[in-house]
């Protein structure tokens, strides 16, 4: 494999992750990078089929008349002819007009007709599998009272010690849905005060491990798949190593991690003026954004 020289590209890291043993490569169209994602991949000298690759669906696409050419644009930047996992981005369509995020409500409410064409897709070879992003229990609900031929494999959210989610990992693991943690360790702006928490510290030193592995074996263990992120080559290979934690502290971390008031760091319901989750009552500082 050549090394890629450029230390601050996605191929760098990407490159980085794919000589540690990572396999699972978690993108979407909205994070702009898929076309240098592709090209790394392609001179990775990886196989594809040893790679899981997902992405995601945005909610400027989701008439349905718009999702067979996003994920060919998806696609086609990838250098690839099929993903792994295709997931709808956000509970949200925005209509693909002139007018920027302006909310197609029926659709937002349910996204059948965004979902048939993903079966479609499935159908069509062009998609392995498919899910979504971002959906609290009713959502799904509102999603799987539809006709489905295919239910949804995977949700992926943000699960971390701030916001561990118990409710809808109980839900989705009785419904047969896997759940995928981003952020799992806090996120950028809450990493420090995340890998601080004492009873991960605490744990860490017991095992010889760090707070970061502590996190992401708690997050293996509690049966989700854990999506950490890093642009450093040593975290990157930090977080690759997973350990068995004894039941006791898993259960001290679950216990720590459930026991506060939960807050979200990912929440863009105000900017869209949406309650995506059925968080407005919840806390106070969003006020009424319907
Ligand atoms: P960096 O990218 O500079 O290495 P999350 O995975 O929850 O989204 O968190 C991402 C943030 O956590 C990034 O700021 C990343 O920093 C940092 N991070 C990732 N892995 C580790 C680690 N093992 N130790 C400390 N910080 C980490």
């Amino acid at each position: 494999m050549q090394k890629i020289e450029h230390c601050c590209d996605v191929s760098y890291y990407l490159q980085t992750a794919l000589e540690e043993g990572y396999r699972h490569i978690d993108g979407a169209w909205n994070y702009g990078n898929e076309a240098e994602v592709g090209q790394a991949i392609s001179e990775s000298g990886v196989p594809r089929k040893e790679i899981w690759l997902t992405s995601k669906l945005w909610n400027s696409f989701h008439a349905p008349q718009d999702v067979e050419p996003a994920l060919d644009e998806s696609l086609s930047r990838l250098r690839t002819d099929y993903l792994d996992l295709y997931l709808i981005h956000w509970p949200v369509a925005f209509r693909n007009g002139e007018k920027e995020n302006e909310v197609d409500w029926e659709l937002t409410e349910n996204p059948y007709p965004t979902w048939k064409r993903l079966e479609e897709m499935v159908d069509k070879g062009k998609v392995r599998n498919i899910g979504i992003s971002n959906f609290d229990i009713r959502r799904i609900q509102n999603l799987t009272a539809n006709p489905l031929k295919i239910k949804p494999y995977v949700n992926q959210v943000e699960l971390n010690y701030w916001n561990p989610q118990p409710e809808l990992l109980n839900w989705c693991k009785d419904n047969g849905i896997l759940l995928e943690a981003y952020s799992p360790l806090g996120g950028a702006d809450r990493v420090r005060e995340t890998l601080a928490i004492p009873e991960v510290q605490d744990i860490a030193k017991e095992l010889g491990i760090t707070p970061a592995q502590v996190y992401i074996s708690w997050h293996v263990q509690r049966g989700t798949v854990a999506l950490p992120k890093s642009v450093t080559p040593s975290r990157i290979k930090e977080n690759f190593q997973v350990t068995a934690l004894p039941d006791e502290a898993f259960q001290k971390l679950e216990k720590a991690a459930t026991s506060h008031r939960p807050s979200k760091n990912v929440d863009p319901s105000k900017g869209w003026g949406v309650d995506i989750w059925g968080w407005i009552e919840f806390d106070e500082d969003m006020g009424n954004v319907m």
